[in-house]
């Protein structure tokens, strides 16, 4: 991948560092995230063709705060300092910065002094509206600077050395709190640093597949475990296209899917993509192994444990097998890699989460450069079905943790049809696309109620909504409730084992997403 132009950012722990990766690559340039302390040596091997150094929480006159060798400004490609990196540039080039008694939080306007080419396309002197954070300031620039915009708190609020191609801002143009930041980048990366806006899904196929054939060469086979999600769907389909029939996909059934998902899944890559998929028929094992077990987290530890057997199993039943394909994406690897520091735990990808090490099988992980809604991208682009692309999240233990109590097989069944009329009736209502997560969860919990003159003892049905970004916070979703009375009459109607239905309007936190 050395032909493409990559925009090196070196990261300060700033919580937006993520953020200027992805308005770099938005304008089709492609950037990579590295910790600010990699050395020259390393960044002269990548090679960049510009160089973003983001904001960080430290302050640059403090005595051990981040730091990096002055050389970077020798290396003839341009550099943006973004808050502390243009602080940290002031200082490293011979000016002075100090603690500034007025501290900037927050909105600001920032007026740009002259025209330069980071701020064409805006007025000289007509202010916008940017977003600070920074407690420091640069009092002196260094020398070959001039001021090319300030703010009401920041008399150095942007300068630069036009002849060396460096250029600082104190304010933050990668949020969104900053409306013209995006134009600010793209004058960083088109007028001055005259990169190409080249990189997109389409080429990164092309680079993909080209780097996993380099990776595993003329034979042995790559096992991919799919789970129907989004990420190994994904993945699968760009394997296949690398290696084609050398790629064999496991796909357990473990008797905790929904209704039609192992069809489903064998429709697309066995009958579309044509993919050796190997459907491993396991849910007697699980429910065996679940039976009696109400615990949520022993019943995601059964679960895994279990996974891992059945994978390890079937991998080594695969003549030639040499490699494993994991869905890690760029998230966890910058995660991994900041310097922070590792962070405690490495989110494992839930499909082949907590296999063994001494597997003997080496890593293959062609979406560590992608973030998520890049993966959706992709998966457009290989013709993976819009459906699957735009799946809504579904955890790894499955039906077990929607399914309170014990997992009886009945009880899974009645689980299961409930939640086919949930996800058919908000899919027919157009909403699915615009929903994190909708599903059923069945309660252990009876009640009485009167259906054709009979009474009625059986269980309650939950139906669960929730909008997120990313999981970790979420809201409950203000369903229509013409919607919510179809869905609860046809459950009742149509599902056998249940008599009552409830609708979940607990945000995340307190509640979670799931249940268990
Ligand atoms: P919670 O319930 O913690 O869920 O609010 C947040 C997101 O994670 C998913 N989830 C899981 N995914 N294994 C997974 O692979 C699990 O054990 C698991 N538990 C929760 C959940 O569906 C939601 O998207």
């Amino acid at each position: 991948m050395s032909s493409r132009q990559t925009v090196l950012i070196l990261d300060f722990g700033s919580q937006y560092t993520q953020l200027i990766a992805r308005r770099i690559r938005e304008q089709s340039v492609y950037s990579e995230i590295h910790p600010y302390n990699i050395g020259m040596e390393r960044i002269r091997e990548l090679a960049p063709a510009a160089i973003v150094l983001s904001g960080g929480p430290s302050s640059c006159i403090e005595e051990g705060a981040p730091t990096i060798s002055a050389e970077i400004y020798e290396l003839g490609v341009p550099v943006l300092g973004i808050c502390y990196g243009a602080q940290l540039t002031a200082k490293l080039l011979g000016g002075k910065v100090e603690y500034s008694e007025k501290h900037e939080y927050g909105r600001a306007e920032l007026a740009p002094l002259k025209s330069v080419d980071l701020f064409e396309g805006f007025e000289a002197g007509e202010g916008f509206e940017v977003w600070m954070s920074h407690g420091d300031r640069v009092h002196t620039l260094p020398d070959g600077f001039h001021l090319v915009g300030k703010s009401q708190n920041s008399p150095a609020a942007a300068f630069a050395c036009e002849r060396r191609q460096i250029y600082c801002v104190q304010f933050h143009p990668e949020v969104a709190h900053t409306p013209r930041g995006s134009e600010v980048v793209a004058n960083f990366l088109f007028r001055i640093a005259k990169l190409e806006p080249t990189w997109s899904m389409a080429s990164f196929v092309d680079e993909a597949v080209g780097t996993v054939r380099a990776q595993v060469g003329d034979e042995g086979r790559i096992i991919c475990g799919l789970s129907g999600g989004v990420d190994s769907s994904v993945l699968a389909s760009l394997l296949h296209k690398a290696i084609g029939d050398r790629l064999t996909c496991i796909f357990v059934d473990n008797g905790l899917l929904r209704a039609g998902e192992r069809e489903y899944v064998e429709a697309v890559f066995r009958d579309h993509f044509h993919v050796d998929l190997r459907v491993i028929d396991a849910a007697d094992r699980f429910l065996e192994k679940l039976h009696g077990e109400t615990d949520p987290e022993r019943k995601r530890k059964i679960i895994g444990v279990e996974f891992i057997r059945i994978f390890e199993e079937e991998s080594g039943s695969i003549e030639n097998a040499k490699w494993l394909a994991q869905g890690t994406l760029y998230p966890d690897v910058i995660e991994s890699v900041s310097f922070k520091g590792p962070s405690a735990v490495i989110k494992s990808h839930h499909n082949v989460g907590g296999l063994p090490e001494d597997m003997d099988l080496e890593l293959v992980e062609p979406l560590r450069e992608l973030f998520k809604d890049e993966v959706r991208i992709l998966g457009r682009e290989l013709g993976v079905p819009e459906e699957m692309v735009k799946r809504q999240p579904f955890p790894g233990p499955g039906l077990a943790v929607r399914c309170l109590g014990d997992l009886h097989r009945t009880r899974l069944d009645t689980l299961r049809e409930a939640d086919k009329i949930v996800d058919d009736e908000i899919r027919a209502a157009g909403l699915y696309d615009d929903i994190w997560q909708s599903f059923g969860v069945l309660l252990p919990v009876k009640t009485v109620g009167v259906m054709g003159d009979q009474r009625t003892y059986a269980e309650v049905f939950a139906i669960r909504a929730v909008h997120s970004v990313d999981g970790m916070t979420a809201d409950w979703v203000h369903l229509p409730y013409e919607l919510l009375s179809k869905i609860s009459t046809r459950v009742i109607n149509e599902v056998r084992g249940i008599n009552r239905v409830v609708y979940d309007i607990t945000s995340k936190p307190p509640g979670t997403i799931e249940w268990e």
